[in-house]
């Protein structure tokens, strides 16, 4: 008897601990989903995973990083992918995504964070690769607001979702131009697809210009 109390208490704690402590999920665990794109933990696996993931024959990624869960985003949602780039900070130096079945170039208008447009539904938000994130970052903004955006994403913090984004991320208006604040998380911008309606940075113009693979890997910042 004394001992089953003894393993109950033993419970309770290692429990209020594992609740305290907000520790990543084990690898591999579901997190949420948005528009039936499900994102997995990547705990303990940041760059050293080595298995790969596949959507519709096509290799997302590695399992579970930001840039695969991008990836798989778009092959379900748009039916549209990027090619393969060696850190999710160079997703900020691609000019086209491709569609997957008539592989069509869809040109990109890359926006830097601090511009006159707002981010819209569908772009790409792109961290810069520091010490602390060595292969810079990638989500998906699925809501835009006044005030703050939703973003859906894999590998950052690695907790479950509490609704169909992974987090929000404050969004400030300063003089009428667009910044997108997450603590001190650099943020280059983000990447939109070309379509009529959206609002044209003239400023991109002086963007980074597009990674072509043949310099070396994770080569921008
Ligand atoms: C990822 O890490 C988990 C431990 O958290 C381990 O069991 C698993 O084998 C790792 N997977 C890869 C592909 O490295
Ligand atoms: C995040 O933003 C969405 C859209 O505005 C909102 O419905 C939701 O309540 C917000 N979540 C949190 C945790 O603030
Ligand atoms: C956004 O851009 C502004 C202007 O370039 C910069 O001062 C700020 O640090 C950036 N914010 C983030 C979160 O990266």
């Amino acid at each position: 008897m004394k001992n089953s109390i003894d393993i109950i208490m033993l419970l309770l704690i290692l429990h209020a601990w594992l609740v305290s402590s907000n520790k990543c999920l084990p690898f591999g665990t579901f997190l949420g989903s948005n528009l039936e794109v499900k994102a997995f933990s990547n705990c303990h696996n940041n760059s050293l995973s080595i298995d790969l993931n596949y959507h519709a024959d096509i290799v997302t990624g590695l399992k579970y990083q930001s840039v695969e869960y991008a990836r798989r985003w778009l092959i379900q949602v748009k039916n549209l992918a990027f090619k393969s780039i060696p850190c999710a900070s160079d997703i900020y130096h691609l000019n086209s995504f491709y569609d997957i079945s008539s592989g069509e170039s869809i040109p990109l208008y890359r926006i830097p964070n601090g511009s006159f447009c707002k981010p819209n539904e569908g772009s790409l938000l792109i961290y810069k690769r520091t010490k602390k994130n060595p292969i810079g970052h990638v989500a998906i903004i699925t809501y835009v607001g006044n005030d703050h955006i939703s973003v859906s994403e894999q590998d950052w913090g690695n907790q479950m979702w509490s609704g169909d984004y992974s987090r929000n991320i404050t969004m400030n208006s300063v003089d009428s131009k667009y910044y997108v604040v997450d603590n001190n998380n650099k943020i280059l911008g983000w990447m939109s697809i070309k379509n009529k309606g959206l609002c044209v940075d003239n400023k991109c113009q002086t963007c980074p210009k597009e990674y072509k693979g043949e310099e070396s890997a994770c080569l921008y910042e």
